[in-house]
């Protein structure tokens, strides 16, 4: 604890590490299916305001606190105020609840990118390959074992950093092939109709499922209210721009989502029709419509295959930074060298995991609050542990710990623009809104209200 913490060695490095951990899987499969599924641009239009709002609160407030405490969560929340301890044990649930789910829907990356490379394209873009697949008992655990595999390699190689220096470059090359292959979608014939759905807000969309859904993608896709951004607060330099980074950080996470969808939505109309039913299709949908996608362009089989290997590489950056955490809570809280602990949370992620997979197949009759195990978990941790998090956060911070850390972290280097404003959503806006929320999800779930 008294060694020196190591520290990016310039604000952008910092900003980048950060974006490889938030640019992932969240952007490109979560954020196109629940778009689709709760109402297309009036999403966007809420998730922008919150992103605004809520996310900028949130983000500056723990890359604040761990930078203040140089501290991982746990440690932060114990220094700050004693009493607030378990919020930095309640964040750190959270990335053990996401990455065994996580690395699931990695290994369906790895079976299309197989699919591709073997030139399989016309099979993958069938209507029942998907469902046909994941239905299996075998072979989606063998493809997410290998998912599992090759990123607990990484982590015990410890060749994290070349990783995340080959992230820098693969990323613009990701952002380049989602732009070509949506300006592709997009003028299709048909796509339009999409176009409008996807990017005009209509208020007739609207429902509060649109809220607490695009709540929870906030925090899932730029690693909000699970102790990761404290984390990487608390390796960054005493001098960076704390305003500036979390704003590029929030701009490009957001920018990667919207284009994905773009690449996604437009699509679903102009190969499965624009009907309710296709845009629902949940978990499954960038699987389902993509290899279509493809299928309909000239050179779809290379295009395709680069860009399988492109999201492979966003999920594998998204999901070493998952594992390190887990390690590193393990190794913290229990005193394990970092071998040992690696080889449990992999066997951890691998049991779990395998259980989450069974539930599209032999398992699927296990539903609970009506949903299948994968949804199940994606629900406990985003609408209900990260709101909590979050909640918490806000308050000890606005009420007990006080907002002037935040505000001293922020005034190293540059003024506090929007001082006023952030305190108010810190102690007000945020916690009323966010146990709102927390009370509307849980109540639908239990199926207490109807919404
Ligand atoms: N934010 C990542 C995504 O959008 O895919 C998910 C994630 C990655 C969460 C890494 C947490 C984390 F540590």
């Amino acid at each position: 604890m008294n060694k020196k913490r190591d520290s990016f060695s310039s604000r952008l490095g910092f900003v980048f590490a950060a974006a490889g951990s938030a640019v992932g899987l969240g952007n490109l499969w979560r954020f196109p299916y629940l778009a689709a599924k709760y109402g297309g641009g009036i999403f966007i239009l809420i998730y922008l305001l919150l992103a605004v709002t809520f996310g900028f609160t949130l983000m500056i407030t723990e890359t604040g606190i761990g930078r203040a405490t140089g501290l991982s969560a746990i440690g932060a929340f114990k220094k700050l105020d004693k009493r607030f301890r378990f919020t930095g044990y309640l964040a750190c649930i959270v990335p053990f609840i996401i990455t065994p789910y996580y690395c699931v829907i990695g290994g369906w990356v790895v079976k299309y990118l197989g699919a591709f490379l073997t030139g399989q394209v016309e099979a993958a873009a069938s209507d029942n390959y998907f469902t046909g697949f994941i239905a299996q008992a075998a072979e989606p655990i063998v493809w997410f074992s290998l998912f599992i595999f090759l990123t607990a390699a990484v982590v015990i190689i410890g060749v994290q950093k070349g990783i995340e220096k080959a992230s820098m470059i693969l990323m613009p090359v990701l952002l380049i092939l989602i732009i070509g292959i949506s300006a592709f979608c997009i003028t299709r014939p048909g796509a339009a109709e999409g176009v409008k759905y996807y990017l005009l807000p209509d208020i007739k969309h609207f429902s509060p499922t649109t809220l607490f859904a695009a709540m929870g993608q906030l925090f899932y896709s730029m690693s909000l209210a699970m102790g990761i951004m404290i984390t990487y607060g608390s390796y960054m330099k005493k001098d960076g721009d704390l305003r500036r980074s979390v704003r590029q950080i929030e701009i490009f996470d957001t920018v990667i989502a919207i284009l994905a969808g773009l690449m996604i939505v437009p699509s679903v109309f102009v190969f499965s029709g624009g009907s309710q039913e296709a845009l629902s299709k949940g978990p499954s949908l960038m699987f389902i419509t993509l290899p279509k996608v493809f299928e309909s362009m000239s050179f779809g089989r290379i295009i395709g295959t680069a860009f399988f290997i492109l999201v492979l590489f966003a999920a594998v950056t998204s999901s070493i930074s998952l594992l390190e955490t887990n390690v590193s809570i393990v190794c913290d809280q229990l005193h394990w060298n970092r071998k040992k602990a690696t080889l449990i949370v992999t066997a951890y992620l691998l049991i779990v995991g395998s259980f989450i997979s069974l539930g599209f197949g032999p398992l699927d009759f296990i539903k609970i609050l009506g949903m299948g195990l994968l949804d199940f978990f994606d629900f406990i941790s985003n609408s209900v542990l990260m709101p909590i998090v979050a909640i918490l956060t806000c308050v000890s911070i606005g009420f007990f710990i006080g907002p002037k850390v935040i505000y001293d972290e922020v005034e190293r280097s540059a003024p506090f623009k929007e001082k006023k404003f952030y305190t108010i959503m810190l102690k007000w806006i945020a916690p009323v809104c966010l146990v709102l929320i927390l009370i509307f999800a849980v109540s639908e779930a239990l199926g207490l209200i109807k919404v």
